[in-house]
């Protein structure tokens, strides 16, 4: 079983000393729980691959205090990632550019480029500066295909076996979907993974940014179509259709939708926010709780738009329920 612990000026330095002696800790951020290594050290870095089961062509996100730590690790920080970075940073942006030949290829899944972002949650913050702010490469704190951790627990349970581990415990992350990523690496800024900076942001301090509709598993390997999936089979309704999704549904079905006077028994439902931000940060906490309730099938119900926020939160359902 890991080891939850708050998060004490003495935490903070067992934890910090855990990542130099190369084993992996859990931290909070703002979006998701992190799964970290520092970047520099690859024998660490390869343990939170075989932690998490992650594929080694799945590059990690490093995190750092600010844009001169991300310098420290890229080789083409751009004009672009300054402006990027004093608008939106500390936050939810992740920026994909050329790496610094000393970042070892496991952290990057042999990439030739880097995603950085910094975490503007204070657990994390306080441990990247008892680094001296060296980079801490995490991906989020979950085996591999599965939810996102939004609290410490959910990341003990999903490495129950680690006796080793060790987590911050920051609390419920407040945003509680994974962060924009956009790659900066090629000609046109383009989006990778939708997140709580919205793609209308970006375009408002960019210009154009492109936005594939499928992101190719060649342009960031972390984007598999199945992700963030419960053990449940899942299935996306369209917005309002829940009862006729239902109508020839015997077996209970667990049901997350913005309407729940719509769901009968033996069906059971969990009324989701209307409001896109409460939503985003409920949703993984949802999908955890009724993957547990032992249903057939898990229902839920699209949002009514997939612009601004919407757009990151059906990513996510999309990826949830395919199967
Ligand atoms: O909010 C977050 O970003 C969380 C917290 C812990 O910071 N981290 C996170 O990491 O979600 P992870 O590993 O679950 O997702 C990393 C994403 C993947 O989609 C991956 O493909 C993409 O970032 N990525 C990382 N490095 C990349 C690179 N060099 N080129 C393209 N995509 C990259
Ligand atoms: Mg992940």
């Amino acid at each position: 079983m890991p080891t939850i612990l708050d998060p004490t000026d003495l935490s903070i330095e067992i934890a910090a000393e855990a990542l130099r002696a190369g084993r992996p800790v859990a931290f909070p951020t703002e979006t998701v729980y992190g799964l970290g290594a520092l970047t520099l050290d690859a024998a660490g870095c390869a343990e939170v691959y075989r932690m998490k089961g992650r594929p080694a062509a799945n590059p990690l996100i490093a995190h750092v205090l600010d844009a001169s730590g991300a310098r420290a690790i890229t080789s083409a920080w751009c004009p672009r990632c300054d402006e990027l970075a004093s608008r939106l940073w500390p936050g939810p942006l992740t920026i994909v550019v050329a790496r610094r030949p000393e970042v070892p290829v496991v952290a990057v899944g042999g990439r030739p480029t880097i995603a950085v972002r910094s975490p503007s949650h204070p657990v994390a913050r306080r441990l990247l500066q008892e680094l001296g702010g060296a980079a801490v490469s995490a991906p989020s704190a979950n085996r591999w295909g599965r939810i996102s951790p939004t609290i410490a627990r959910h990341v003990a349970e999903e490495f129950i076996a680690e006796d080793d581990l060790v987590i911050l415990d920051g609390g419920r992350s407040q945003l509680g979907l994974e962060s924009t990523v956009i790659d900066l690496s090629g000609p046109r800024p383009t989006l990778l993974r939708p997140g709580s900076v919205t793609l209308e942001a970006l375009r408002e301090i960019l210009g154009e940014v492109d936005a594939p509709e499928i992101v190719e598993q060649g342009a960031s390997p972390g984007t598999a179509a199945r992700h963030y999936a419960p053990r449940t089979t899942a299935a996306l309704v369209a917005f309002g259709g829940i009862r006729e999704a239902l109508a020839g549904q015997k077996a209970p079905a667990a049901v997350l939708c913005f309407d729940s006077s719509h769901v009968p028994s033996p069906h059971t439902a969990t009324a989701m926010p209307r409001d896109a931000a409460v939503y985003a940060s409920a949703l993984y906490d949802a999908l955890r709780s009724v993957d547990s309730l032992g249903c057939a099938r898990i229902l839920i119900e699209a949002p009514p738009s997939s612009d601004g926020l919407w757009r990151a939160v059906v990513d996510r359902l999309r990826r949830a329920t395919t199967a």
